[in-house]
């Protein structure tokens, strides 16, 4: 072993054979509590090139919690170098999970504006204190894509949307983006059910 000495705190990857890059399809074949064996237990024997440090001001459960739903996240902001998020753009996230809790973060930090939808008044109030800039109630406004695009600067649309819901929420998705906005997709049914990459889709309205 190179990469650590006995003692240090380490957290895993997700893709246990996805070290940089594309996400080959082979490399799927690497998941901690997919295709092999998960974290819920005591000791595990892992590959060192399966883990990174975890750095000095997280906790053990701080880090645990980044290896997927942050790391999708972030890629989903970040992924794409040429649309990468920048200060003052609309994010528009969707529910309350993992990726979008994250995104709406990430979102804030970077100086984005976030929009985001679910569909009860105490998770709204939990996202506003996140950091949410506008909150829409999704069962309270069915066509919460169109209401996200008024939200923008001269109602132009997002220029990110984290996309966790496919067929029941893709139609709205595409009433909010803004022209070159990216569409982030982080679920692994409906456009691509052989794949559990993340896809990232280009929007023009002609
Ligand atoms: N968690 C991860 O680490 C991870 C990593 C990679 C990919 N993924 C994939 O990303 C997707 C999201 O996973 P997640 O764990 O972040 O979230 P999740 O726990 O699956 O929650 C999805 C959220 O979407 C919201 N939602 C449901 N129906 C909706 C609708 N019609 N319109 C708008 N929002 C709606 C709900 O929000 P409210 O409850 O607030 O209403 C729900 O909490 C899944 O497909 C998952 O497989 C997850």
């Amino acid at each position: 072993m190179s990469r650590f000495k006995t003692g240090d705190k380490v957290v895993t990857l997700f893709n246990q054979g996805h070290l940089a890059g594309t996400l080959a399809a082979g490399m799927l074949a690497t998941g901690l509590g997919g295709s092999i064996d998960g974290t819920l237990r005591e000791y595990a024997a892992i590959s060192e090139q399966g883990l990174v440090k975890v750095p000095s001001n997280l906790s053990l459960v701080e880090a645990a919690t980044l290896s997927c739903a942050a790391v999708t996240a972030w890629n989903a902001l970040y992924g794409l170098e040429s649309r990468a998020l920048k200060p003052g753009q609309t994010v528009l996230t969707q529910g309350t999970g993992g990726v979008s809790i994250f995104a709406l973060q990430f979102a804030k930090a970077a100086g984005a504006r976030v929009i985001a939808t679910t569909s009860s008044a105490e998770k709204a109030e939990m996202l506003k204190k996140l950091g949410a800039d506008h909150v829409i109630n999704y069962k309270e406004t069915p066509n919460w894509g169109e209401k996200a695009k008024e939200l923008t600067p001269d109602g132009h649309g997002v220029e990110h949307v984290i996309e966790v819901g496919g067929p029941t929420t893709l139609a709205q998705s595409l009433n909010a983006i803004a022209f070159d906005g990216v569409i982030c997709k982080s679920y692994h049914e409906f456009i691509d059910t052989d794949s559990r990459s993340t896809i990232i889709l280009f929007l023009s309205p002609f």
